[in-house]
Formats: C-alpha cells, structure tokens, sequence
C-alpha cells in the first residue's frame, strides 16, 4: 500500500498518546478513525482535544477554521470495523503484550490486507507483538514520545518480519507530518530509553554513595550540563512506578546486564507511594507551600557529578551505534529530539574530547571494578585510531 496525504489512518486506545497521535495526523490533513475499547475515554479524548486546540485559538496561533478542519476529521467511534477503510492503523492501547496481541488479532480480521499496522509500544519487542499476525511483513513500531504533538522524534523500528521497504516508507510517511524520524533496532528500550537510562541511574548512584543531594545533582545537571530539568525533578515529573518499570523491563530484557541495573532507592519510593508529582511527594514535596532543600552550588562538585552522568550517557550513546541499534547521527538526534538533551551525545564527546570521556570512563572503572563501567570498545577503538 502506498501511503500518502489520501491515507486514513486509524488510531486504537484514545488515550494519552492515541488521542496526541490522532491530532498530528488530523493536522497533517488525514481523515482519521479513533477507537478505543472504553467507550467513555471517546468525549474525554475529544473534549481534552477541544481544550488544547481551542487553546491554539486564543493564543492567535491557529484559526478557529484551521481547529475546526483538524476535529472534524477525526471521527470518535466505538465500532472497530470502521477501521475497514483505513490504510495505517496506530495502536496505543495499555502496555501488556496479551492485550495487545488480542487487539491485532482482531484488527487484522477488519482491516484490508494492504493496510499497514503500527504499534506505538515504549517496551515491548516488537517481534513478539508481530507474532500475533498473519501478515507480520506489514507490521512495525511507531514510537511517539509524550506529548506527542510536541515532541518532535518518532522511532521507526522494523522487526525480524517487517518487510524491507516499509521501514523506509514509513519513515517518509511520518516525517511529512513535520517529525524527526529514526531508525532503531527492535531491542530493549530502542534508542532513547537504552541511551537515557545513566541519566537517571548514575544520578541515584550518586546519591546513594552520598557524593551530594538531590537538589545539588538537578542544579548541576540543569544550570552547569544545560538539561532542560535534573533527573530527580524529572524521575518525579514522569512518576517512579513509570520510570522504575521502564528500568527493570530494560534490566531484566537485557539479561540482567549490570549496566541496566535498578536502585533500591527508587523502588523503596514506589513502595511508599511516593511517585512524584502526581502523588504530591517524592524526591521533592509538592504540597501547597511545600519546602525543599537548597543546592550546593559548590562549582566544583557541580562539574564532576555533571561529567560523571555525562560520560555515562556518552558510553551507552557509543554502544547504542557499536550494536548498530541505530546509527550515529540517529542516535544524537534522538537524544536531542527524544528526551531534549541540549546537544547531541555523540557531538558532545567529541567537543569535551574522546580521550577525556574515556580517562573518566576508565577511571570510574578502575575505582569500582563493576562492569556497569566498562568503556565501550567503540569509543576505546576511536581513541586509539584518533592517537
Ligand atoms: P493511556 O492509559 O493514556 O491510554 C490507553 C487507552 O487504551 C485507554 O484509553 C484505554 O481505555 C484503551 N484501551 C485499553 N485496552 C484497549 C483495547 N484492548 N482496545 C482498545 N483500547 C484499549 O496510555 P498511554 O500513555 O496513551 O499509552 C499507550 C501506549 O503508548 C502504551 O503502549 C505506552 O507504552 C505507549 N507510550 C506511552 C508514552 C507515555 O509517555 N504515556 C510514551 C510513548 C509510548
């Protein structure tokens, strides 16, 4: 099937991520069927749609006539085999591998046989979900980051089943919609949430050691290193039950690789019920006139808790393109696109030099002997060939 500006796209869950999808291709001009399992989540999508893009309006930055274009092509349905005349089928249904399998098993009943299905899985291989089809040469993961709307990166990733072309095609379907689009091995975590997880765990190891706290690991990583937010505030914006089960699905689908390893001290938080922003409390209080504790703003400490999370993010960036998950300049622009670092990992190394990133690298390794602190060979064999 060709896809095209004429494609119906069809979105399954009206969720979060279905209901930011169905916006992207509404805008881009595609008529589009969204359905969901519950039917009360359908007003809920359209009225918080209604919200965001009346928003647009007040703020002078769309026409009521452009918004009214975008919601009156997607059309809220509770029937399924609507989706007969659609041409790309998005799924972003719960994260649970049976219920997923059972929505394309059905779907692949409803759809034409050229139709084109996607799932927008963050965890999931993408091979195990295309087991569920008869047809699994059409199937991929289309993975969006939240809010999607916003976010610039999709990951296109093709499975062991996916037909040859449809990456590609796929690729150029989804970047007409305005995305940075990546290409990335169907393996835990694909690119961005393989690359980014130091940016958490050696944030939590650092605290866990006692090097320095919470508030003056965020400063440093935000006011020193540039990132939008600290990981602590960022651990606690997306909810630790979230960011704690993304660690351990990494950690355990990589075979306990000690790299992956999660932090008793996030789970002892889950445990508490202490998720974050939306429980009130976690790393940080955020009750009404809630008080935190201040930063040390000692510079030197700043830099070396920066340089320690950082050549931990540049090592697993280096082994994403050693394990050819995605190429080098995918890999910074995930990152960049994905998770809005402020440069790309890869470009960044090469600014602070190769041979630094590695004498720290090689120094933390020296000082724990843990192999969560091996240097990547990639980045070792560009050191020796660059000397
Ligand atoms: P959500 O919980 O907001 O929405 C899921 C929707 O699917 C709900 O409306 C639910 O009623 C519906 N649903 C459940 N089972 C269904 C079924 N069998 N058939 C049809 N609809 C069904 O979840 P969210 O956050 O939108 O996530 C959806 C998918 O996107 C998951 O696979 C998740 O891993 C992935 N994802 C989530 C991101 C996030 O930050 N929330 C980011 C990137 C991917």
């Amino acid at each position: 099937m060709t896809l095209d500006k004429e494609t119906v796209v069809g979105i399954i869950g009206a969720g979060t991520m279905g209901a930011g999808i169905a916006q992207i291709a509404s805008t881009n001009g595609h008529e589009v069927y969204l359905y969901d399992a519950y039917a009360e989540q359908l007003p809920k999508a359209k009225s918080g749609l209604e919200k965001i893009l009346n928003r647009q309006v007040e703020k002078g930055r769309m026409s009521q006539e452009e918004v009214d274009g975008i919601l009156s092509r997607i059309h809220f349905v509770e029937d399924i085999t609507e989706f007969g005349k659609c041409g790309f089928v998005i799924e972003a249904i719960v994260e649970n591998i049976d219920i997923k399998k059972d929505a394309f098993q059905r779907l692949e009943g409803i759809v034409s046989k050229e139709c084109i299905l996607a799932s927008n899985t963050s965890s999931l291989s993408i091979a195990s979900i295309s087991s569920a089809l008869k047809k699994p040469e059409r199937f991929l993961g289309v993975h969006f980051f939240n809010p999607a709307p916003l976010m610039k990166l999709v990951e296109i990733i093709p499975s062991v089943a996916t037909d040859s072309d449809l990456a590609q095609s796929t690729k150029e379907f989804i970047s007409g919609w305005g995305k940075i689009t990546v290409l990335a091995k169907d393996t835990p975590g694909f690119i961005v949430n393989r690359v980014a997880r130091p940016f958490y765990s050696e944030a939590l190891r650092i605290l866990e050691e006692g090097v320095a706290d919470v508030p003056t690991i965020d400063w440093a990583m935000k006011e020193i290193g540039g990132f939008r937010m600290g990981p602590f505030k960022l651990m606690d914006l997306i909810g630790h039950d979230v960011n704690y089960e993304v660690t351990s699905s990494v950690f355990k689908e990589f075979y306990y690789d000690p790299r992956f390893k999660p932090s008793f001290t996030q789970k002892r938080l889950v445990e508490a019920g202490w998720l974050g922003r939306k429980s009130g409390k976690g790393f940080y209080n955020y009750g009404e006139g809630a008080k935190n504790p201040d930063p040390n703003t000692d510079k030197e400490l700043g830099e070396e808790i920066l340089h320690r999370i950082l050549v931990m993010l540049i090592n697993e960036a280096f082994d994403a393109v050693f394990m050819n998950i995605g190429s080098a300049e995918d890999v910074d622009l995930a990152m960049q696109n994905g998770v809005n670092y402020p440069k790309g990992l890869l470009a960044w190394a090469e600014e602070i030099g190769l041979e630094n990133v590695l004498g720290r690298m090689n120094a933390l390794y020296e000082e724990y002997q843990e192999d969560r602190y091996r240097p990547n060979p990639l980045l070792k064999r560009m050191v020796r060939e660059k000397q």
